[in-house]
């Protein structure tokens, strides 16, 4: 067993570092104050070859693999989690099920612009009716000769307006439930396709997060996503590994605010010394710490796990569950750590501990991570 990361991902991790650092850290907090997507950042992140990681230079991509891709996730985080999710929903969520379940058309077509970067990609599962419960979806999609047509709507999607490119689910045969399911890949300007609501949220404030919005949406049929009746499983696939993206982004959430609280407790004195010297303070970082290695151990094992071809699906919601809630307490135990400061804006560590929330619901609550892998357990 080694523990310790190839050549290539040390030099990716300190690549996105030094992006990170340089490009995204500073205008994180003022983005996030006024809910706005950069999509300059996106496209230097497109220069630096991130937008197509994991996939083979002959769709675009650089070739490697998902450990290089969840650090990049876990970096971007670091310093901004709205950013740490507008690459794992292009990578994971729109890019995945193309590179696995379209034909070669789709990928020269599709996956190609994603993995350059030329155009940004998200993911239309939730409904209104149907968040958890992804087999009671309404939206419709009708074969009418060559044309899929799709009436219905999608919520809370990320990218959602500024993406070109989005995998959408949409029943095709109500009677089958789960297995009358299928996907589509829908180009942002098809007539019949408009972006709705733009949700304005607690944390991930410089994500985009709208609904979509579909009526008499004619698609070509040659844009059907794998088979009819296969978008239940595809859609499942596509989460089992989306779901590590998410966990690297709950751990770069939890490891810059950890960065900051040491730093602060390092600096500021009470009672005459550091209040890292006071034992109740050191102690409360010794288990941040701990819980933060502890959440990244597990999300680096998925994404050794997918990058080797071995089963991950249980893993990777396992690396969710536990990333997920360590970077809940980790930043509210940072906030407190800082004291009033942490409770005000002039800290970045108020911003982490509003971004961590998202981690313990989207890409299946924390809730249905415990299904997931009870029934994994149990099966
Ligand atoms: N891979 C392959 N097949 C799978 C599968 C998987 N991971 N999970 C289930 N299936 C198959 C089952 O084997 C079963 O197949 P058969 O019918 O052939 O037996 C079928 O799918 C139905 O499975 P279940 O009975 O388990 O289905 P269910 O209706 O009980 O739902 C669920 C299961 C896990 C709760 C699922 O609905 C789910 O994952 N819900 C959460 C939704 C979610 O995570 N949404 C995220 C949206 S994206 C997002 O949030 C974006 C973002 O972060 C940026
Ligand atoms: P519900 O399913 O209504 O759940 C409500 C509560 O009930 C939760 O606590 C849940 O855990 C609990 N619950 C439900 N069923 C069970 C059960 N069987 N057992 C125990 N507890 C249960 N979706 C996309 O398709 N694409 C995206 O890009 C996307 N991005 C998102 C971005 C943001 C910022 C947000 C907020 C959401 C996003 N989502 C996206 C949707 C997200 O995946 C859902 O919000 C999530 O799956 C939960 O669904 P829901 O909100 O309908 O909650």
């Amino acid at each position: 067993m080694n523990f310790q990361l190839s050549e290539e991902h040390e030099m990716i991790r300190k690549m996105v570092r030094e992006f990170a650092e340089k490009e995204v850290a500073p205008t994180a907090a003022e983005r996030d104050e006024e809910e706005r997507f950069d999509r300059e950042i996106f496209n230097k992140m497109a220069e630096l070859g991130l937008t197509g990681i994991p996939w083979p230079e002959e769709y675009g991509g650089i070739g490697s693999d998902y450990l290089a891709y969840v650090i990049a996730v876990e970096e971007l985080s670091k310093v901004c989690a709205s950013t740490g999710v507008t690459l794992s929903a292009h990578i994971s969520l729109a890019s995945w099920p193309i590179y696995k379940f379209g034909t070669e058309e789709q990928k020269q077509k599709y996956l190609r612009a994603l993995a350059t970067g030329e155009k940004l990609g998200a993911y239309g599962l939730s409904e209104p009716g149907a968040g958890s419960d992804v087999a009671s979806m309404k939206t419709r999609a009708v074969r009418e000769g060559d044309y899929y047509v799709l009436n219905g709507s999608k919520v809370w999607i990320t990218n959602g307006g500024e993406a070109e490119i989005y995998v959408v689910f949409a029943v095709t045969d109500p009677e089958k439930r789960h297995k009358g399911i299928s996907a589509f890949i829908v180009e942002k300007g098809t007539p019949g396709f408009s972006i709705g609501k733009k949700e304005k949220k607690l944390g991930i404030r410089s994500s985009p997060t709208t609904e979509l919005i579909f009526e008499d949406c004619r698609i070509p049929k040659e844009n059907l996503l794998g088979q009819e009746g296969e978008g239940f499983k595809i859609a499942m696939m596509t989460l089992d590994g989306g779901r590590n993206g998410i966990a690297a982004q709950a751990v770069g959430i939890a490891q810059g605010a950890l960065d900051a609280a040491v730093e602060y407790a390092k600096q500021r004195v009470q009672f005459g010394k550091p209040i890292a010297e006071q034992q109740g303070v050191a102690f409360k970082l010794a288990d941040m710490a701990t819980a933060i290695e502890a959440a990244r151990l597990l999300t680096y094992q998925a994404a050794w796990l997918e990058s080797n071809g071995l089963p991950y699906g249980k893993a990777s919601a396992m690396a969710k569950l536990f990333a997920g809630d360590t970077a809940m307490k980790v930043t509210v135990d940072a906030v407190q750590i800082f004291g009033g400061n942490g409770y005000t804006k002039d800290y970045p560590v108020e911003r982490f501990m509003r971004d961590a929330k998202i981690t313990q619901i989207y890409e299946g609550t924390q809730e249905i991570q415990r299904l997931v892998i009870s029934r994994m357990l149990t099966r």
